[in-house]
């Protein structure tokens, strides 16, 4: 027994030795030339390679740990890491940009080139999807929502008003790139242009992908450019000779890499998006993906053998209010409107708070078994336990009917858009709530109508108490309030009331992330009328949730049980932490639906319809010492926050 142990030991010892590292392998006697896609097998530098790379999207991650979720996918066997670029986060306000520290409420995750050097250090090649769009479930698919007050604009095409701004950006954010490009003594090898671009239009704006080219080789952009598309879709979303083709599926893997193959002879075949899982939407169930099936696919993927992303290597959080929605119809903005959870576990490798999963111990398997170039790969880093920690009591409160006066207000005869609100320096409102005010006499039986429809849900509330309905579970969508039924109606009270105070407190629950870009957010479609003639003159206010202003409200009341805690509120409680803060999840499953707010952070959405009911907390968020945590609860609230170590989901 002992013996055996010895010689393993000593077996281990020498194939590790033996096994360089991929930046040795690659760049070990100088660089003279960087990914190469002329002949069937990819080179780096002249020399073959295999490319196994998982995505991880550092915006969805938070700082301290992409170091860790980075030597996990290294471990696993991968010698890559892809990420998208969200241009709506670096650049917040137009002309105004954040690459870290920047001032923004995502500052933190905003560290570009922090993410690109630690992956290099991690011994990866760094594939960049720079979009301008990305789609990705993220907030209107990556853009910002300030172009929404361009009134000629037309997304994703070569629109002069559209190309002024992308040129702008790209103009900015390349360069920064560029210094990274792999033949510069960097790690990235490949760009990505565009996203699924055969989607849109079938692709027909070829003058568009050529601006975005351009544009990346007057930036001193090198390396290979790609696009990605579905390979059932054709050849629509790209330009042959001057883009790579790479292949987005998860099922039909040998009818897709054939169809690769066919639209580029001779070349590399390179499934850029692999989808270990799938995201979900509210009101719906959890979605996952058996192992088996992740594994079968993935297989003869290897075995093909073709070079491959996998989306997601872990998907992460759409921390804040930046999950995106999908437009299942694609016709019509909003019955099929779809907004999307604040989790992207996605049932990745790894999950949202970066455990191992089957898939995780599967892919390492196959890529050891199918890689003809292997590397030497470090330790699997160690998993550190969460903490379930002591319920949080409600202490303080303050109704959002209080707060309402303190927020700066817009005055405007028709309500507008949250985008069209001459506020952030004539940027409008981005994220968040938007409440539009009217006070005036009402009559018994008053009723008022929205017509058009309402982006995306709306609460009504007269002299501050809610007179719409609760939107508890999946079947209240369908009830007054949300975007799905248009001009409705509501009956606001039984009695005449002199000088009543009307609030419309609106949600921008996410912007869809493909297919449509038109998209305002809060009340603009049409009027509002009280028994049939439209109001004039509403006081509109911002409810954005930033950092600063919910670290400065000051009216906070004590909290009790017995008060009406059934309209919309802002609570407060305290985590006492006396030792290093853990990972935690908040579990919202007895609270109906708001945002959770911990140290000035807006951590994202909850939603008791699901099936999403708790939200990841890293510890990076918490402090040894007391930590404050807010509560914006819409509807009813519990009077405790809870804590638990893994995730709850509801179906529906
Ligand atoms: C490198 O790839 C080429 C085809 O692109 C192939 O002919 C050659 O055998 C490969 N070399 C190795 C060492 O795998
Ligand atoms: C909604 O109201 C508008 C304006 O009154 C009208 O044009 C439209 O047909 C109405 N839609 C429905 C579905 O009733
Ligand atoms: C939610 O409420 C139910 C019923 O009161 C209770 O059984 C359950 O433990 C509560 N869950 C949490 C997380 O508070």
């Amino acid at each position: 027994m002992c013996i055996r142990v010895i010689v393993l030991i000593l077996f281990s010892t020498l194939c590790a030795s033996a096994l360089q590292t991929n930046y040795d392998l690659y760049t070990a006697n100088g660089i003279s030339s960087g990914l190469s896609v002329d002949r069937p097998d990819f080179t780096l530098n002249g020399k073959n390679i295999s490319i196994y790379s998982g995505a991880i999207h550092y915006f969805r991650v938070p700082r301290v740990y992409w170091r860790n979720r980075l030597t996990k996918l290294r471990a696993a066997g991968f010698n890559a890491v892809e990420t998208y670029i969200p241009w709506n986060l670096h650049e917040p306000q137009s002309g105004v940009y954040d690459f870290g520290n920047g001032g923004s409420e995502m500052e933190d995750f905003l560290h570009l080139e922090t993410f690109i050097e630690l992956a290099q250090r991690e011994d990866l090649f760094v594939i960049i999807r720079a979009g301008p769009f990305i789609c990705a479930e993220f907030e209107y698919g990556g853009f910002p929502s300030w172009l929404l007050r361009e009134r000629d604009i037309a997304f994703r095409s070569s629109n002069s008003v559209y190309m002024q701004y992308v040129s702008r950006w790209f103009n900015v954010l390349l360069p920064i790139l560029a210094k990274h490009q792999f033949t510069k003594g960097g790690a990235i090898i490949m760009f990505q242009v565009e996203n699924e671009f055969a989607q849109k239009d079938k692709g027909n704006d070829k003058t568009y992908l050529n601006e975005l080219r351009q544009l990346m080789l007057d930036n001193g952009i090198v390396e290979i450019l790609s696009t990605a598309d579905n390979p059932w879709r054709g050849v629509g979303g790209t330009i042959r000779d001057e883009f790579f083709m790479t292949g987005n599926f998860d099922s039909d893997a040998i009818q897709n890499l054939d169809y690769l193959r066919s639209y580029q002879p001779g070349k590399p075949i390179m499934v850029m998006e692999y989808w270990s899982g799938w995201f979900d939407y509210w009101g719906t169930s959890h979605q996952t993906k058996a192992v088996e099936e992740f594994e079968e696919i993935f297989e003869q993927i290897l075995w093909y053998p073709a070079s491959v992303n996998v989306y997601m290597f872990i998907g992460g959080t759409n921390f804040g209010f930046l999950s995106g929605a999908e437009n299942l119809a694609f016709d019509d903005l909003n019955t099929k409107f779809s907004p999307i959870t604040t989790s992207y576990d996605y049932t990745a490798l790894l999950t949202e708070a970066g455990d191992y999963t089957d898939k995780y111990y599967a892919a390492q398997r196959l890529i050891a078994k199918y890689n003809p170039f292997p590397t030497l790969l470090p330790e699997m880093p160690a998993l550190v336990h969460r903490k379930a920690y002591s319920s949080v009591a409600v202490q303080e409160q303050i109704t959002l009917y209080e707060v309402i006066p303190t927020l700066p207000s817009f005055v405007t005869y028709h309500p507008v858009s949250m985008e069209n609100m001459d506020i952030n320096n004539g940027n409008g409102q981005s994220y968040g709530y938007v409440v539009y005010r009217k006070t005036l006499d009402l009559d018994a039986n008053s009723l008022l109508k929205i017509v058009g429809r309402v982006c995306d849900t709306v609460i009504v509330l007269v002299n501050g108490k809610r007179v719409s309905p609760v939107l508890a579970k999946a079947a209240d969508l369908n009830n007054f309030g949300t975007w799905r039924t248009e001009n409705s109606s509501l009956k606001l009270t039984d009695e005449d009331l002199r000088d009543a105070t009307l609030d419309l407190v609106v949600e921008n629950w996410g912007r869809v992330n493909v297919g449509v870009y038109y998209q305002p957010k809060g009340l603009w479609q049409g009027d509002i009328e009280i028994n049939g003639e439209p109001v004039h003159d509403w006081l509109m206010y911002p409810l954005e949730f930033k950092k600063s202003w919910t670290d400065s409200l000051s009216q906070w009341k004590t909290f009790a049980v017995s008060d009406n805690n059934d309209e919309p509120k802002i609570y407060r409680g305290n985590l006492e932490i006396s030792d290093t803060p853990r990972d935690t999840y908040v579990d919202m499953e007895n609270w109906t639906k708001g945002i959770v707010i911990v140290n000035g952070f807006v951590l994202g959405r909850y939603a008791r319809i699901g099936p999403q009911q708790t939200l990841y907390l890293p510890a990076p968020f918490l402090i040894e010492g007391s930590n404050q945590i807010v509560v914006f609860e819409e509807f009813t609230s519990d009077s405790e926050v809870k804590f638990v170590t893994d995730p709850l989901y509801k179906n529906n």
